[in-house]
Parts: C-alpha cells; structure tokens; sequence
C-alpha cells in the first residue's frame, strides 16, 4: 500500500489546525519542559531554536510562564506549512526583551546563525522521512552551544502499539530501517486530534532515536513519559 503523505504539508490542508489554540493538548508537556527544563538553566539570558514551531504553542507558553529572572529571551524556529507559519508572524509578543524570529522552510533547509541554548522539536521527527534524521541530528548538534540541550517529544512506543491494537484500521504501514548495522520497526499511522482532524504520522521504535542521538555524541539526560491529554508522549532530554 502507498504510504499517504506525512509531511508537514498536511498541516496547510487541515481546517481546524488554530483550534490547537483553543484544546488544552500540550499544555503539560509544554510546562514540563517550562519548569523541568527551561527553568533550571542557570544563566539569566536564555536562547531556543524550536523546530516545527506549529502555531507556536511553546513560544506563546514561554512568554507568559518563563521566570523574570531571564532578562534576555531569543525564541527562533521554522515552521514549513505556510498556515501555522502565518498563525503565528500574525501574533505579537509582548514580553520585554523577547524577541522572536522565524524561518517558512523545513528545517534541513533553514540557514541558522548562532548557537543556542536549547534546540527542541515536539511532535516534529513524526513527520520527517528517515533518511534525513542523520543530517538533522547533526544539524541539530552544530546550532547548540556547547552545553546545550536538546529536547524532543514522539508519541510513546507502548501507547501506540497498543493503540493500534485496538484500531487497527489506523494503521496503514510497518518498514523495519535500518542505522548503523541495527534493524528497527517505522509505522505509518492516522493520529486523531480532537477538534482538530486526523494526520498521518511515522513513529519510530524508542531505541531508534536513542542510538542515532548517541552516534552523534550526545548523552540522555532525562526521559519522562508524559500524559498529554489522552496521548501518551516520550519526552527526550539530550546534552551535547
Ligand atoms: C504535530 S505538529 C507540532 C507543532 C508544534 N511543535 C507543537 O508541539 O505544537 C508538527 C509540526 O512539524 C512541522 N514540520 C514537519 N516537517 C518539518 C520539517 N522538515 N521542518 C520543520 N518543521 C516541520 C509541521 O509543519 C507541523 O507544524
């Protein structure tokens, strides 16, 4: 069976993508990563690079949750689906020394300048094809300072599997890949969003990510499940 698109140009045709705005989905995840992550970065000028931004949830959470004591704020990011891109350039951000900059290409094809704090991509490898993840990892780890920090959020391998063994009728396709002499299990699958409409993602097995991330030097720092209303998520901690 032909695998249905799963890039980001599925986000430019599905109508009520803003409703995200209004749906409490990634809420939690958002403010762990605020509290668990982000606060505990000592230093008072902060810097993040968030890849697939979306309608730009995280940005819009950071600018009302993040702690006063940062007084320097740079939140940059891309987002290729020209809707949610547009969603979020049309807001304004009122926080004092926060400034935002954006990118309309996918990732790979974004010119960076600079290091930053922390790069983070929530629900976003979901829809990258496989062959790419060795360059965006690499990628990922040439834009992060030294002692930066990587943070990605995947649906949990154990909620899908299961899932998909209740709904089988979501799953449209199984690969096994394969990275550095390893075999691992890709699917192909319809995820529902309430009051938002149905995508199709490429979830990855866990150890997948765990041993590209390692290949490319970098160390887990945390890995916490979280309960993203009804959606159980994987969320990865990396240090360079
Ligand atoms: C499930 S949404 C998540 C959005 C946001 N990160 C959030 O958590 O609300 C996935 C996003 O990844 C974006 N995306 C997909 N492929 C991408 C790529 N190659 N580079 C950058 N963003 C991409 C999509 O356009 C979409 O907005």
């Amino acid at each position: 069976m032909a695998i249905p698109d799963h890039s980001f140009k599925q986000y430019d045709s599905l109508i009520n993508w803003p409703n995200q705005e209004n749906t409490s989905i990634n809420i939690l995840l958002n403010e762990y990563i605020i509290k668990q992550v982000f606060s505990r970065h000592i230093d008072h000028e902060l810097s993040l690079y968030d890849i697939g931004f979306g309608i730009g949830s995280l940005f819009m959470m950071m600018e009302t949750n993040l702690p006063n004591r940062f007084k320097n704020i740079l939140l940059e990011g891309c987002e290729p689906s020209s809707r949610n891109y547009q969603h979020l350039t049309t807001r304004s951000f009122n926080r004092e020394n926060l400034s935002v900059k954006t990118s309309d290409k996918p990732f790979l094809l974004t010119d960076i300048q600079g290091l930053f704090d922390f790069v983070s991509a929530i629900y976003v490898f979901s829809h990258m094809d496989t062959y790419q993840m060795n360059d965006v990892v690499a990628k990922i780890r040439s834009i992060l300072k030294k002692s930066g920090q990587f943070i990605m959020a995947v649906g949990n391998e154990d909620f899908l599997n299961e899932k998909l063994a209740h709904q089988p009728d979501k799953l449209i396709k199984t690969n096994t890949i394969t990275y550095d002499g390893k075999t691992y299990r890709e699917i192909f699958h319809y995820s529902y969003i309430p009051k938002i409409g149905s995508i199709v993602d490429c979830n990855r097995e866990e150890n997948y990510y765990l041993d590209l991330f390692a290949k490319h030097e970098f160390k887990l720092d945390t890995r916490a499940l979280i309960n993203d209303c009804g959606f159980i998520c994987t969320l990865l901690v990396f240090s360079k």
